[in-house]
């Protein structure tokens, strides 16, 4: 913003800024949101007598959101020590004495040009986020009774416990300093700084900790500590004081903390709560609000150009048997992105899946820009196998890399969408449907396992909306691969003893301090869920319906079932109340038939029937049931979603939920065994007779006649229903089969 565009309201502003600097209560000062115009002149008269300062000697994703949020509340921070190396001790964070080394200098050099009165505020940068701007942190701190120079402060006398003792006042709700943020008149600070001599590696808390507890230097420096966190939050064992409020669709979401009724100008990750930091920073700093949503998605986001894409190798790995395999392969052919900008990496680890793999290995390997392929007989585990991926890529002309398991299922559009977010590892959020389980965990406990967090239900049923930084991601994810390429990223493993190879890899980074990410702006995909998949079963995908709903109707439902349902259709009725409904696939017909012929235990056609409670059946066919399969839960899941509201669509006012069958069974017609049906009632309130091949091509002959009525249905349809009354009306027969073999599927509803 241009200084003359402002320079009208600058009357009005020096007012208000009298007004305000002399009203002892912060309230009345701008609010955390400085949208209004006046607020953000304020800070613009504020900016040269204030020094903001950080170090911070690499560049991560801790600084990004550091500097990003001092953007937002119009904050000019100088980062110092950029490009040095860090001889201040083993941490992967700005922290020990080269912090204060640093800063000495600079202060130094401040002390030539700016006069007793200009302010220094200092923070850490990895692990900081601005909540306000500096209009309002002044405010706060020009109102401390008798203070120069205020340092942070926390609940752990940190790094010497043994110091507590001589703090003045230990009866405050934190205590004790911590050395992650201060802010003080420059003299002051300067005197502090250069007060002894101190190494890079030792600590710089103790440090500023030892001259606060100089009586002496305490009071003629004028130093406190910001106990009440009226502006330096620090979050580690403060967890329960501080509430993030972000459903307000007024105002920007905002940290409280409500032990001392205070909301903190800046908060601080500080030890083991950068995870809580993360969390906090997905809202905070304008990030995301009610109203407006991720707005932070939308500054990140970048465009890809369609004549210089990326390269991305896209990694996948079968490491369970999975349902719906086929489909998966599908899925990877239809991702929208050219296959001559994709290196692949196929890893399968299951013995019964390798021939599908194979085959679309063959078929398809060559229209990729690279291939590889780990088979089961290689024998490599699963976390050295997504080693193998990752170094791949980071050695060679990879840009990306796209890790894809088999339970993910993703949208085309997913790969583009996640490479134009902008993000340097982000996963599309994907979730078991109706289910809780998904591929991230909104927080994690002090061993490294699964917690909830407060938001974890919000995210995965898309009550909020945006992209999330998170403490693990697993499944499916994109990784920008350069952030691998440094030194410091050969730590990153897939590998560790004891703990699965997504954690191991996941710890990794958290230590790195990469963010990770996954999002739910928009709908990615799912995940579909393996559990009771049983590769002991023929054609076990069919076993699903269950547990993996979506895949199931996709490829086992007619394809007109929904048509069923349509407003005014009508219904075919080629008998009396015999109503006839397209149902299931032909590729349903063709599996189910071939489970039965697998099992091969057809009955033998006689009145003994050791599988009826009473042993005895009265009008006996050569038959298969349901128990004898496995599919007895499955076969009345389906007579409860899918037969149940045809029944109730046209035999109107009968309802009878979930609908109860004992008699489920496939029966198998031929002209050597049981070519026909003696005439009878069945007992049930309704029969369904579902044909699962075709007249004329796998049999001839064969139907069903009802002799009330003097109607047969001879031209029945594979996957086509037949519904009808069981009893009184309904007497019918088995038309003789004179070739071939027909099979029907029949449940005595109701009985
Ligand atoms: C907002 O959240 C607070 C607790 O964080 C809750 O008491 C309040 O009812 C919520 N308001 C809405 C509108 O959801
Ligand atoms: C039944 O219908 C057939 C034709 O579909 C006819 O030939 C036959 O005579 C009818 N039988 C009776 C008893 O009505
Ligand atoms: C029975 O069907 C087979 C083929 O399925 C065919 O070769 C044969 O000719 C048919 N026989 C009769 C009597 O229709």
């Amino acid at each position: 913003m241009s200084d003359n565009r402002f320079r009208a309201l600058i009357i009005l502003c020096i007012f208000t800024f009298l007004t305000l600097s002399t009203a002892s209560s912060d309230q009345q000062f701008c609010s955390i949101d400085s949208r209004e115009s006046g607020c953000k002149i304020q800070n613009w008269l504020h900016k040269d007598d204030v020094t903001v300062l950080t170090v911070a000697t690499d560049e991560n994703h801790g600084l990004e959101r550091y500097l990003r949020s001092a953007r937002v509340y119009d904050i000019d921070v100088e980062v110092l020590g950029k490009g040095k190396t860090w001889t201040g001790g083993n941490m992967n964070y700005a922290g020990g004495g080269q912090k204060i080394n640093i800063l000495k200098e600079k202060l130094g050099e401040l002390m030539k040009t700016e006069d007793k009165d200009h302010i220094v505020l200092f923070t850490d940068g990895y692990d900081v986020m601005f909540l306000g701007n500096m209009a309002d942190i002044l405010a706060k701190f020009k109102a401390m009774p008798d203070t120069r120079v205020l340092f942070a402060a926390e609940p752990f006398c940190w790094p010497d416990a043994k110091l507590a003792s001589m703090y003045p006042n230990t009866e405050v709700s934190n205590p004790f300093l911590n050395s992650g943020g201060f802010i003080g008149y420059l003299p002051e600070i300067y005197e502090i700084l250069n007060a002894k001599e101190i190494k890079d590696k030792d600590d710089d808390q103790l440090y500023y900790t030892k001259i606060y507890l100089d009586k002496n230097m305490r009071e003629t420096l004028k130093i406190s500590l910001d106990h009440k966190s009226e502006i330096f939050q620090n979050l580690n064992g403060a967890l329960s004081d501080v509430q993030l409020r972000a459903n307000s669709t007024e105002e920007w979401p905002y940290i409280e903390n409500v032990a001392t009724k205070q909301r903190p100008l800046i908060v601080h990750g500080n030890g083991p709560s950068k995870l809580t930091l993360n969390y906090l920073g997905n809202y905070l700093a304008k990030s995301w609000s009610m109203n407006e949503g991720c707005t932070l998605c939308a500054e990140k986001r970048i465009k890809l150009k369609d004549d210089n894409l990326p390269t991305v190798m896209m990694a996948v790995f079968i490491e369970q048997a999975t349902p719906f395999l086929e489909e998966f392969f599908q899925q990877l052919l239809d991702i929208d992105y050219p296959k001559n900008k994709i290196q692949l990496l196929v890893r399968n680890y299951v013995e019964y899946h390798e021939a599908e793999v194979d085959s679309f290995y063959q078929k398809h390997s060559k229209d990729y820009a690279t291939a590889k392929r780990i088979k089961p007989s290689d024998f490599i585990s699963e976390a050295e196998a997504r080693n193998i991926a990752m170094e791949r890529c980071v050695n060679s002309v990879c840009d990306y890399l796209f890790a894809i398991d088999s339970v993910a299922r993703v949208e085309k559009q997913t790969l583009r969408y996640l490479l134009s977010s902008g993000y340097d590892v982000i996963a599309p959020l994907l979730v078991r449907p109706g289910q809780a389980w998904s591929n991230f965990w909104g927080a994690i406990n002090s061993a490294g396992f699964y917690a909830r967090s407060a938001d974890y239900m919000d995210i995965v049923y898309n009550s909020i909306r945006g992209i999330w930084n998170v403490p693990f991601i697993t499944n499916c994810y994109l990784m920008k691969i350069e952030l691998f390429r440094t030194p410091a990223a050969k730590s990153v493993t897939y590998s560790k003893e004891e703990v699965d190879p997504d954690m191991a890899f996941c710890a990794s980074l958290r230590d790195l301090g990469i963010m990770m990410h996954v999002s739910n702006e928009r709908e990615l995909g799912h995940l579909v869920n393996p559990e009771t998949f049983d590769i002991t079963r023929t054609h076990p995908d069919v076993y699903q319906v269950l547990d993996n709903k979506l895949e199931w109707e996709k490829r086992y439902l007619h394809v007109d079932y929904a048509v069923n349902f349509e407003e005014g259709r009508e219904h075919l009725m080629p008998c009396p109340d015999v109503y006839w409904f397209p149902m299931m696939s032909m590729r349903f017909c063709n599996e189910w038939i071939a489970i039965m012929e697998a099992f091969g235990q057809w009955s033998d056609g006689s009145n003994n029937d050791k599988r009826l409670e009473s042993g005895y059946e009265a009008v006996p066919t050569r038959d298969i049931h349901m128990s004898q399969v496995g599919l007895e839960r499955q076969w009345l899941h389906i007579l409860k979603e899918y037969v149940r509201p045809l029944q109730e669509m046209v035999f109107i006012g009968y309802y009878h939920n979930p609908p109860v069958s004992i008699m489920n069974f496939v029966v198998r017609y031929r002209p050597d065994e049981q070519p026909s049906l003696r005439p009878h009632h069945d007992s049930s309130t309704y029969t369904i007779n579902l044909a699962l091949n075709t007249p004329h091509v796998d049999y001839e002959g064969g139907g069903c006649h009802f002799l009330r009525y003097n109607c047969s249905v001879r031209n029945t349809k594979p996957g086509w229903l037949l519904m009808h009354p069981g009893r009184l009306t309904h007497y019918h027969e088995g038309l003789l089969v004179t070739n071939g073999t027909r099979y029907i599927m029949i449940s005595f509803v109701d009985p």
